[in-house]
């Protein structure tokens, strides 16, 4: 701080100076830090002068001092141009983000699964980056507000830049990647009026019978966080595993928070969705500012493929969970995030995330979902971020090339006749139900009231359709909503 105890910086060098605004101010020190001319010039306080020192720079170019501006002013042109031209595209989704830098170790070899570099040795960091951020939002949309939350790794791993671009909840809505713009349409505000539009959700979900699993978990309270320090991440597709002697499995992926796992009822994310929008980037800033750090444990499931044949539903469907029972989570290492971005812009906004950042040893499996994303979102980036996004520091991986990229499924043998149709085990309601009944009694709560305070307001049509889903996954759990609709509605 300067000596003379003021605060309000000089406007030509920004430093601070004296201009305090104080009226009883008696300091009569001219700015010390600049050739703005307040030495010369300052006969009385800053209080007089205010430090609003004339410079040639603040004026555009005109004909006499109050004539016309001179289109030829190139450097008022660049001046607004670079204003005006300031903001860049968004994601179209995920839109709202922030970010931290850390580490990544494994706690064993993991050679006997994958051959993937980075899993190989407990005494080797890999630098991670990870960006959190909500699905469905804009950049004003308040954190705890009911979300998909993103949680996207990336690994710099020596053999290339590796990500898991996953969600806070384990399964989707859809499992074919054609329907994507279909549920962001129906998840964003409405195209006419911009308000949130839950008729077109509850209208998606009564033709998507596959996304009421995913209903249960949004609409309980894990759709509503005030932290990311406690937030569980899934890479939520199936993966493939390689070893070195070439044997493949299946994979899914689970971040395990090491501080627990918390989530808030939407009375508490109604409150902080007021109090403070950005509650969870700044609980994420300031523990890391603070010295603190925030830590996961990346723990898989693997599956055999072969077992595939033998399950009742089908493992490659993103809209199912595997047993954990069957195929218990086998613990891989631990992130440490303790850093923050210096750049928000160049760090956060410009890191290109996706599922098809792959390193030897780690593939696609046929996951339809996952085989649409693995294209889309460099599309996406190339058209963000400009054709050269994969030099940007954030996602730059040495020595990069299309044809050092690993491939998927090489020497599988596939066989079968084109189509366009359903998997054959849909199984859409199993699941929802089991996850209904094994919530404690006030998640079941929570989860009821949730869904009928949004669904009882819709159209019969829809509500009957929904109903059905319900009925279909558990009798007691839309029995239970029926009444509270009823209930909300004598009220
Ligand atoms: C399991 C389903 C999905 C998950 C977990 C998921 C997750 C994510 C996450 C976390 C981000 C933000 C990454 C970041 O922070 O930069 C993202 C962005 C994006 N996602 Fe997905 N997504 C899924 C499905 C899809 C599908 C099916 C599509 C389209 C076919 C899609 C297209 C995109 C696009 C275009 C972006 C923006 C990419 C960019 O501009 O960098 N996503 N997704």
């Amino acid at each position: 701080m300067p000596e003379w105890g003021c605060c309000e910086p000089c406007v030509p060098c920004d430093k601070p100076a004296c201009g305090c605004g104080n009226p009883d101010c008696k300091c009569e020190t001219p700015c010390q830090n600049c050739t703005c001319g307040r030495e010369e010039n300052n006969g009385g306080s800053c209080v007089e002068n205010n430090c609003a020192e004339d410079r040639r720079e603040f004026h555009s170019q005109t004909v006499g001092a109050d004539g016309p501006v001179l289109v030829q002013d190139g450097r008022l042109h660049e001046t607004l141009d670079i204003f005006v031209n300031s903001v860049e595209r968004e994601r179209v989704v995920h839109t709202k983000g922030y970010g931290a830098l850390g580490c990544f170790r494994p706690y064993q070899c993991m050679a006997p699964y994958t051959k993937a570099a980075f899993l190989q040795d407990p005494s080797v960091e890999t630098p991670v980056f990870v960006r959190f951020s909500l699905a469905v939002s804009n950049r004003g949309t308040p954190d705890s507000a009911r979300n998909v939350h993103g949680f996207a790794t990336k690994f710099y791993t020596k053999e290339g830049n590796f990500d898991i671009v996953g969600n806070q909840i384990p399964v989707f809505f859809i499992r074919d990647a054609i329907r994507f713009p279909e549920v962001i349409a129906a998840l964003k505000p409405s195209p006419k009026n911009n308000l949130a539009n839950p008729e077109a959700i509850w209208d998606f979900i009564a033709r998507t019978p596959e996304a009421l699993h995913m209903v249960t978990w949004l609409y309980s309270d894990v759709g509503t966080l005030d932290s990311v320090r406690t937030m569980r991440g899934f890479g939520i597709n199936t993966f493939v595993w390689v070893n070195k002697a070439g044997e493949k499995r299946y994979v899914k992926y689970h971040w395990i928070p090491l501080a627990g796992e918390r989530c808030i009822d939407s009375e508490e994310a109604r409150r902080l969705a007021c109090e403070n929008p950005d509650v969870m980037a700044e609980d994420l800033y300031h523990t890391i500012a603070g010295g603190g750090c925030v830590e996961y444990e990346l723990r898989v499931q693997l599956m055999n493929p072969c077992d595939a044949e033998k399950l009742p539903y089908d493992p490659l469907d993103d809209t199912k969970v595997w047993s954990e029972r069957d195929y218990p989570l086998m613990p891989v290492g631990r992130m440490i995030l303790d850093r923050n971005p210096d750049d928000y812009r160049t760090q956060v906004e410009h890191a290109a995330f996706s599922p098809a950042n792959l390193v030897p040893g780690i593939e696609l499996s046929a996951d339809k979902m996952l085989q649409g994303r693995s294209f889309v979102y460099w599309d996406a980036q190339r058209h963000r971020l400009g054709n050269g996004f994969r030099e940007i520091p954030v996602n730059r991986s040495p020595d990069w090339s299309p044809s050092k990229m690993p491939d998927s499924g090489m020497g599988e043998c596939l066989e079968g006749v084109v189509t366009r149709s359903a998997i054959e085990k849909t199984d859409d309601f199993t699941q929802a139900g089991e996850r209904y009944r094994c919530l404690p009694e006030i998640h079941r709560r929570h989860l009821v009231e949730n869904i009928a305070a949004d669904l009882g307001p819709m159209p019969k049509r829809i509500k009957t359709c929904v109903m059905g889903y319900f009925r279909k996954a558990d009798e007691e759990f839309a029995a239970r909503i029926e009444e509270e609709m009823n209930r909300m509605r004598r009220r």
